[in-house]
Formats: C-alpha cells, sequence, structure tokens
C-alpha cells in the first residue's frame, strides 16, 4: 500500500534498479579505461540519503573500490535547502593522489555537492566526479559538474529509496513526490 504522504509515484523499486544497473556497468566501463591509482576508486557516499542507492551501485560496480563516508548537514526538518553546510562525519582515509568518486542520492541547489567537493579537492586528489542517483536541474543555484546521474526530476520535493522528510521515509522502495500540504500538522 501507498504511504499516505505520497502523491504520485515517480519512480519504481524496478525501474531505479534497472538505471543502478546500467549506471554500474557505465561507470565502471569508464574507470577500466583510465588509470586509476593502485588500480583502487574511492566511492565517497554522502550520509545518510546515499545508503540505498550506494547499496545497489556497489552491487554493480565492476571495478575494485574502497568505500568511505562523509556526513553533512543542509536541510533541517524543512523542504527548502539553507545553503548552510557543516561536516558532522569526515573522511577516514587520505585521498592524496586517489581517484575519487562522491556518490550523492539528489542533487538540487548543488550547494552541497559544490561544497563537499571542493573540500574534497583540497585534500589532493587525483580526481574526483561525481554521481548521484536523481537530479533536480530546475533547482540549482550553483553550476554542479554531475558527471554520471540516475534521473532528472521536476523540482518537486520527493521521498523514498533514501531521501527523507525529516529523517522519516527513508525506507520507501520507490521515489515519489511528497504530499507536502499534509506535511504542516503531519502526526508521525
Ligand atoms: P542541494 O544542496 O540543494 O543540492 O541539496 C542536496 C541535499 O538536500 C540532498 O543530499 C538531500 O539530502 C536534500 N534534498 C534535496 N532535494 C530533496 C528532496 O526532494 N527530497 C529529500 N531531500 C532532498
Amino acid at each position: 500500500m501507498q504511504h499516505p504522504l505520497v502523491k504520485e509515484i515517480l519512480l519504481s523499486k524496478e525501474e531505479i534498479e534497472t538505471r543502478v544497473k546500467e549506471l554500474g556497468k557505465e561507470v565502471s566501463d569508464y574507470y577500466k579505461s583510465q588509470q586509476v591509482k593502485d588500480n583502487t576508486v574511492i566511492l565517497v557516499g554522502l550520509l545518510k540519503g546515499c545508503v540505498p542507492f550506494m547499496a545497489k551501485f556497489i552491487e554493480n560496480f565492476d571495478y575494485q573500490c574502497q568505500t568511505e563516508y562523509m556526513k553533512v548537514s543542509s536541510y533541517e526538518g524543512t523542504t527548502q535547502s539553507t545553503g548552510k553546510v557543516n561536516v558532522l562525519l569526515d573522511l577516514g582515509v587520505s585521498i592524496e593522489e586517489k581517484t575519487v568518486l562522491l556518490v550523492e542520492d539528489i542533487i538540487d541547489t548543488g550547494l552541497t555537492v559544490q561544497y563537499v567537493k571542493e573540500y574534497l579537492l583540497a585534500r589532493k586528489p587525483k580526481d574526483v566526479k561525481i554521481i548521484a542517483l536523481v537530479d533536480k536541474p530546475e533547482g540549482r543555484k550553483v553550476e554542479v559538474n554531475l558527471d554520471w546521474c540516475g534521473f532528472s526530476i521536476p523540482n518537486k520535493f520527493v521521498v523514498g529509496c533514501g531521501l527523507d522528510y525529516d529523517e522519516r521515509l527513508r525506507n520507501l522502495p520507490y521515489i515519489a513526490v511528497c504530499d507536502t500540504d499534509k506535511l504542516d500538522d503531519w502526526k508521525w
């Protein structure tokens, strides 16, 4: 049964899985064609939203890799980005001279990923690329060079497959437009 806060399912579990499989092949083919230090790509997932995407992606990523995670803050219980980013969990390894792939759930204004990319570049990696499961290009406030993207969607607030509203709904197996009219006086 559909969650009562769901207005419309945009992407089914099956569509997401098929696309992530394609991305896994495309991205691993790319790294196979490159000179990669220690033949290892460091995947840096942005918590918490990356978890379902990262789990599906690494199963389909046919190239040697290490997984690292960072946690940064942006939205806090609202559907609007504040643009203020704080690092809450830092990388556990040096990425100097390494090939890095930043794994993000969704890109909206671009402010989070812009900040994190600059933060990573300051640690002198050989290369940083960005992959996101979902892109909302109409929401952009800063330009982002998105190297790979699962889906482009309209500028609506979505939940599921790692995407939350107020820390809930990350576990929905699909990506859906959230019924924001219901949120103000919603009782969890
Ligand atoms: P940006 O900094 O505006 O690009 O937003 C990036 C972060 O905002 C993502 O990592 C998500 O945590 C959150 N976000 C942006 N759009 C949505 C959405 O539609 N649903 C849930 N979270 C979102």
